[in-house]
């Protein structure tokens, strides 16, 4: 039943007759030859039905077969450099699966709204399917980066029962008789406790913000993979963070060279992201703006226009370090040297992507922490277990978490985030 070979393994099998399965992505005809392109998920191959060649009931099959018709082709396998994938295969059967009758999605331009609405069609598409291998292997680079470094894979719920990045964000729902549960928003809080048993740990799964706002770069589904170190300062946080992004973005540029190419992607920037990155503090890129006549008030967050603008200073991905407390999150360490500050770092990649990491120290006194905790109005309650690593044998420790979604959108240099995950999940949109 299962395809004989794929059309990525055809380069084996040149001048010997074989079998593939797939679907019609195109067909071009001249007279007594069709051109069949047949797509299996590994390519696309030429199949060439000369009038003479095959009985007369299978150059009309050929004929009449429509785009995204499942079909079993056989025939000889031969090198033609001019063909897409540089093979083609000289037909002599040909065999209908299922057929496509008015397949919504045609070469000509679709707006956007509607390939949404048929995302589970669309993922069929060259560029979709480009782009979804892409993912795969920026998936894999992580988990490799991360794997040959000791670091212990840790997975994190994703029910929970508090916030972890601001209360204004979370998705809520009744837990039985326990009363209210969260959508995780990241799995940090667990990667603490993670590290202080395994000492470098990483989470990676799907995390969720209840995003009120409709930008092109927030999902309200999307995945985050958190490493988490114990003894490390955010000095060594940020130079982990500048060898991981060094890491995927060039083993991408290796290994998906075709797949960029199918996108067209300017490799120009991609190729610069090699270490050192430049580090700037939150205070320098204030400077920044005002250098660059943007109304902007020290102790402000940077908007995504911000983020452009000092991005745009630079060449490589630019790494801000020591925000004002204020802007951040409840477990980030302040600055010894200046209390204002906390030890936090974002990554802005290039090219106007925006933040694609954020990280910091976090705090390891017990007393300051819960002193934070009051502060911001956490249920003291649900945080006495994150509490404990303080209680027992608490160290300094860093982390950060990189958004996979705006990692693809950046490396495959799409316009939108929405076209980096499979069903993409927004303020406006929960189908198909
Ligand atoms: O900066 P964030 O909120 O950091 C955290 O969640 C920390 N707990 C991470 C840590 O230190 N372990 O989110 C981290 C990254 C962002 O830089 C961004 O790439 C991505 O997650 N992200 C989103 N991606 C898509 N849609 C959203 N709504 C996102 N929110 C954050
Ligand atoms: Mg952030």
């Amino acid at each position: 039943m299962k395809p004989e070979v794929y059309i990525n393994e055809l380069y084996k099998h040149v001048g010997e007759t074989v079998t593939l399965k797939g679907w019609l992505y195109n067909k071009r005809s001249s007279g007594k030859v069709k051109f069949l392109i047949l797509r299996d998920g590994t390519g696309y191959l030429q199949c060439v039905v000369f009038k003479g060649n095959v009985p007369e009931e299978i150059f009309e099959l050929a004929d009449k077969i429509t785009q995204e018709t499942s079909f079993e082709v056989t025939g000889k396998v031969k090198e033609e450099q001019r063909a897409i994938g540089g093979y083609e295969l000289d037909v002599t059967g040909l065999k209908v699966i299922g057929w496509a009758h008015n397949y919504p999605i045609t070469p000509k331009e679709h707006g956007i709204e509607f390939l949404i609405d048929h995302r589970h069609l669309w993922v069929r598409s060259k560029k979709q399917v480009a782009i979804l291998k892409i993912r795969h292997r920026i998936v894999k680079a992580i988990r490799d980066f991360f794997d040959e470094r000791g670091f212990t894979l840790f997975d994190p719920p994703i029910i929970t029962p508090n916030a972890s990045e601001g209360t204004s964000t979370l998705f809520e729902m009744e837990y039985f008789d326990l009363g209210k549960a969260y959508l995780t928003q990241s799995g940090q809080l667990y990667a603490e406790a993670g590290a202080m048993a395994l000492s470098k740990v990483y989470t990676f799964g799907p995390t969720f913000r209840a995003e009120k706002s409709k930008t092109r770069r927030h999902l309200t589904e999307f995945w985050m993979v958190e490493p988490e170190m114990a003894f490390y300062d955010l000095n060594d946080d940020m130079d982990l963070a500048e060898e991981f992004l060094e890491y995927i973005v060039q083993t991408v540029i290796q290994e998906r060279a075709e797949e960029l190419k199918i996108l067209e992607r300017d490799l120009t920037y991609l190729e610069k992201v090699k270490r050192p990155f430049p580090r700037v503090s939150y205070s320098e890129a204030v400077e920044i703006l005002k250098k660059n006549n943007v109304d902007f008030e020290w102790g402000d967050d940077f908007g995504a226009p911000d983020e452009t603008i000092i991005s745009e200073q630079f060449d490589k991905p630019v790494m801000i370090h020591r925000y004002p407390a204020e802007v951040k999150a409840f477990y980030m360490k302040r600055d010894p040297e200046d209390e204002r500050l906390a030890l936090a770092v974002d990554v802005l990649a290039p090219e106007g992507y925006g933040e694609i990491i954020g990280g910091s120290q976090r705090e390891d006194d017990l007393d300051i922490l819960l002193q934070r905790i009051k502060e911001h109005n956490l249920p003291q309650e649900y945080f006495e277990w994150y509490l404990d690593l303080r209680r027992y044998g608490s160290v300094p420790h860093s982390g950060f978490g990189l958004g996979l979604e705006r990692t693809v959108a950046w490396i495959c240099g799409l316009e939108h985030i929405r076209e980096t995950i499979p069903f993409p999940r927004m303020i406006y949109r929960n189908t198909p």
